[in-house]
């Protein structure tokens, strides 16, 4: 596999500077818009060596010309890095990251991966911009939905996972592309929720919520790495040596490529720290980027840095040979057409059970009063009614790769195949933005006599995503007046919501359905997963990996907070607000079934042990319904006094188990006692000796919550007697 002929060092001595700064080049191919300027793909610059790689640009026989214009038409015949945004899908729309997130199922995230990456590859590309690992924890930000959420333990079981599965045991294996993970630098802290907006995450935050994915990500063999747009504190991520040189390359031992964010290095300048495009790509290189993804810094710049000794020709020749090399290692020099074969045309959808599944295990059912979901197969009317009930290209989400709308199964159309022997009514009652009374009593009067009301309301696909930030994170007003207008014809309404992140909704409305269901953005099989779901057929097993926030001024938000000295009670001098509730309107880990299996008989083995060592959780997972279950089981850690503040819980783990009817699972977990690990004051990661508790259940609330306590013995103290106090006391 590859072509062990190909010497990077060899090839590098050949070449011109042009040719070099060629190779840190990428272009755009403009079959897709996912930046703000556009350098056109010119057959001539890359026959001229000057692009090495190109973006957005796909399909056999458009990928095949370009190739051909690199391998025959360059002098060297350097093939090109042919990169996409494979987010959530190639030609098979899986659902949002923030959807797919909520299944908690690191092999039904590695599958989709390696599901998206044969799709991908069979369409000429090498190299896809994701996983997106950016923990947020604010839902104004559009680019919430990208990701897998508010919890760093979980964002490093996603990278491990979608880096495997987009990789493979290696890359040379044509059904396999090459992974970034992207983007690093806090992007997830933007202030605000703006995108683009500064960061300013405090040393410790950093270290704590926003690295540990991308730690893990180089763990699991990232191919590529893409800094964030946005400067943590001052120095944008693009510039970022410490972060870049220093933590990533130098702490992490990674050493593959680093590609900018679209026009990132170009935007040196406008962010205030480089005065023009040379001293731009100055920074750029000296912080370690080798690809400059659009904007022509690299091209207009990198010559006269050169020339005014900003950088120098060896640090050119380093990112030159590292792009060399992850050309090599997906064998391009070996068969530039990898993965182009004619037995491989992507011929459409080719995933429809993988998608199927994967959005059923992404619905989070966050309300079922009364239990009026699961829905029988037989029965009076069900009325569809909503913006989103037959919305084909809406189900695609924000990043939606070489999807089709056609390809989508609408709400509407999976349940009329799920529930052949109900009559279905439909209404759309209202657009997402915009509605009419005429529509609105169209609905109503559709309403009237069905047995079930399903409301599918939500956001557009374009509201969510890349620079589709909302101040206000709310459902639009035409949709509450039609969910008023539906609660109030008396109709059971069961609340069906598409969005890419949690939607801050009122009261009534949470009072006044009898059920609401969480169906994100859920790509191609959408209907039938929906269908699933409300049927029973599957389950919902989703749970939330976002806190869902009650009011707008709760956020930032997230289940990681620490106690305060003060916490929230009926007294006045504690942590709370004078008019909105400090509880989020569902925790994180929030999400209900059909059935309620309960933890019994936890135990933890040894209870006492020494540092480093291993602990053992072990507990029955009951099911005492008729049914077959299958859930998640969040573990959670608390520290009760440590020399640092510890989060009251902090997700640590988790585990998906089944049971048949009356069955008891036993079911065991095994942590190092590194579970127990923070970064101290000086930021290095210490264990203390003195309790930990393990918290298991599903909801981040502590009361609802099995404990079960360790002592960990032979760490480090969370407090020296004075005499060994090292330093002077800081005052
Ligand atoms: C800008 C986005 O920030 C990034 O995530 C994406 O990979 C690039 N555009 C390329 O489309």
């Amino acid at each position: 596999m590859g072509d062990t002929s190909a010497d990077p060092g060899r090839l590098l001595a050949q070449m011109t500077l042009p040719e070099k700064v060629g190779q840190l080049t990428m272009i755009t191919g403009e079959w897709a818009q996912t930046g703000p300027k556009a350098m056109p793909v010119s057959v001539d610059a890359i026959r001229a060596g000057a692009a090495g790689s190109i973006l957005n640009l796909w399909s056999p026989d458009a990928v095949r010309a370009a190739q051909r214009a690199a391998v025959e038409g360059s002098r060297l015949g350097i093939p090109l890095l042919v990169g996409f945004d494979v987010v959530h899908g190639h030609r098979t729309i899986f659902p949002v990251p923030l959807a797919e997130a909520a299944a908690f199922d690191p092999d039904l995230w590695q599958r989709t991966a390696a599901a998206a990456a044969s799709e991908a590859a069979a369409d000429g590309i090498g190299l896809t911009f994701a996983p997106m690992l950016d923990v947020a924890r604010d839902p104004r930000w559009g680019r919430i939905c990208e990701g897998p959420g508010e919890s760093p333990v979980l964002a490093a079981r996603w990278a491990a996972a979608k880096v495997r599965g987009f990789q493979g045991a290696a890359l040379a294996d044509p059904a396999r592309i090459a992974a970034t993970a992207k983007h690093l630098g806090a992007y997830g802290a933007v202030a605000a929720g703006r995108d683009y907006a500064s960061a300013d995450p405090s040393p410790r935050d950093l270290a704590e919520v926003h690295l540990p994915a991308f730690a893990a990500a180089v763990q699991a063999g990232v191919a590529a790495i893409m800094p964030a747009f946005n400067d943590i504190a001052g120095q944008p991520a693009t510039a970022h040596t410490d972060l870049l040189q220093g933590w990533l390359r130098g702490g992490q031992g990674f050493g593959g490529v680093v590609i900018s964010d679209y026009n990132a290095i170009a935007e040196l300048v406008v962010h205030g720290v480089a005065a023009d495009l040379a001293e731009a790509a100055a920074l750029a290189l000296r912080a370690g980027v080798d690809i400059d993804m659009m904007g022509g810094a690299y091209q207009a710049g990198l010559v006269p840095a050169l020339a005014r000794g900003l950088v120098t020709m060896d640090q050119i020749d380093a990112a030159v040979l590292r792009v060399l090399a992850l050309k090599q290692r997906l064998g391009l020099f070996a068969d530039p057409f990898r993965g182009l074969g004619a037995d491989a045309p992507p011929a459409g959808v080719r995933f429809r059970a993988l998608a199927r599944e994967a959005a059923g295990k992404a619905m989070v059912l966050l309300k079922n009063e009364g239990a009026v979901l699961p829905l029988t197969c037989s029965g009076g009317p069900i009325a569809v009614i909503g913006p989103l009930a037959d919305a084909a290209e809406e189900m695609l989400g924000a990043w939606s790769g070489a999807g089709r709308a056609e390809d989508c199964v609408t709400f509407r159309a999976g349940l009329a195949a799920g529930f052949p022997d109900r009559a279905l009514r439909y209404a759309e009652g209202a657009g997402i933005e915009s509605g009419t009374a005429a529509m609105i009593a169209a609905a109503v009067a559709t309403a009237q006599g069905a047995d079930t009301v399903l409301l599918c309301a939500g956001e557009a696909r374009a509201m969510s995503g890349e620079a589709s930030c909302r101040g206000a994170p709310v459902l639009p007003e035409p949709q509450l007046d039609l969910a008023r207008a539906l609660i109030a014809s008396g109709r059971p309404v069961v609340l069906i919501l598409c969005s890419g992140r949690p939607l801050i909704l009122p009261d009534w409305l949470v009072a006044g359905c009898a059920a609401i269901l969480a169906a994100w953005f859920p790509g191609a099989e959408a209907g039938h997963a929906l269908a699933d779901v409300l049927s029973g057929a599957r389950a919902p097993t989703g749970r939330l990996p976002v806190t869902w926030p009650a009011a707008i001024g709760q956020i930032p938000i997230h289940h990681a907070l620490r106690r305060s000295g003060r916490p929230a009670s009926a007294d006045h001098y504690t942590s709370k607000y004078l008019d909105i509730p400090v509880e989020p309107l569902f925790p994180f880990g929030h999400g209900l079934s059909y059935a309620s299996p309960q933890i019994e008989a936890l135990r933890a083995e040894p209870a006492t042990v020494d540092v480093p060592g291993q602990i053992t959780l072990r507990f029955e997972l009951v099911n005492p319904a008729s049914q077959h279950v299958e859930t998640t089981v969040l573990v959670y850690r608390q520290d009760p006094v440590a020399s640092i503040a510890r989060p009251v819980l902090e997700l640590c783990g988790f585990v998906r188990v089944q049971a048949a009817p009356g069955e008891r699972v036993p079911v065991s977990l095994t942590f190092g006692t590194d579970v127990a690990a923070f970064p101290g004051a000086d930021l290095a990661p210490r264990v203390e000796t003195g309790r930990i508790d393990f918290l298991l259940g599903t909801r981040a609330v502590e009361a609802e919550l099995a404990r079960v306590s360790v002592h960990l013995r032979g760490g480090l103290p969370h407090i020296l007697p004075q005499a060994e106090q090292a330093g002077p006391v800081q005052g």
